[in-house]
């Protein structure tokens, strides 16, 4: 069944207590949290005392998403929320190797994030050491943006070289995914949907989630 991971920062954040509940009623896999710097993406998200408060909470798995410079600085501090999943992207990390190792040394699982220009087959030597590789479909830095369609061949490529390769990395999806984007993607054979404002800004959002689980 597909995994999803509805985005926070789509949430109302004046009233992130009653937001975390709902995703802790609903059938949300996990909650995807998109950390900022200002520097690597032109948007500044929130940071440690926002993430702890939203940990103290939630009760999904935490599924974190650095779009900053060196995330390398801060896999003890993510290990201490009690993440699940560190994401950091490709370009961020000049020794991306040893990241994933310390990522793993400090027992969270470690996601490697392509942005829309960099090709999948970035990843030939490192697809076995990750557990997840997110394919950003839209430029990271901001919800609500329009979904980019080469997405879907690039899923396909990265299909194709897990499954050469024996990795057991999961395909993760993050920008644009609502209801005319998310079946196409399960298609192309991503495992998890990340869901902002098609989540968020839902009348109903227990029962979005429920059918991106469907799909
Ligand atoms: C964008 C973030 C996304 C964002 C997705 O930089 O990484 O997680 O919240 O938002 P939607 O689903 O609204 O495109
Ligand atoms: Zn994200």
């Amino acid at each position: 069944m597909t995994k999803v991971s509805p985005s926070l920062l789509a949430a109302d954040f004046l009233h992130l207590d009653r937001e975390i509940e709902m995703i802790n009623r609903s059938e949300a896999d996990w909650l995807h949290l998109d950390v900022m710097d200002g520097s690597f993406v032109p948007n500044i998200s929130f940071g440690f005392p926002v993430l702890e408060a939203v940990a103290s909470m939630c009760k999904k798995p935490l599924d974190v998403h650095y779009m900053i410079v060196g995330p390398e600085r801060y896999i003890k501090q993510t290990a201490k929320l009690g993440a699940m999943m560190m994401n950091v992207h490709y370009e961020a990390c000049t020794h991306l190797h040893r990241t994933i190792q310390e990522i793993h040394d400090a027992g969270m699982k470690a996601g490697v994030t392509l942005n829309p220009a960099l090709p999948v087959s970035l990843l030939e030597d490192i697809i076995c050491d990750v557990d997840m590789v997110l394919l950003m479909s839209v430029n990271p830095g901001f919800g609500g943006q329009k979904f980019i369609e080469n997405t879907l061949k690039k899923a396909r490529q990265l299909r194709q070289l897990i499954n050469v390769q024996g990795s057991k990395a999961l395909i993760e999806v993050d920008g644009g995914v609502q209801e005319h984007t998310a079946p196409r993607l399960v298609e192309a054979g991503v495992d998890v949907l990340v869901a902002g404002s098609h989540v968020f800004k839902s009348p109903t959002p227990e029962q979005t989630i429920h059918d991106l689980k469907m799909l």
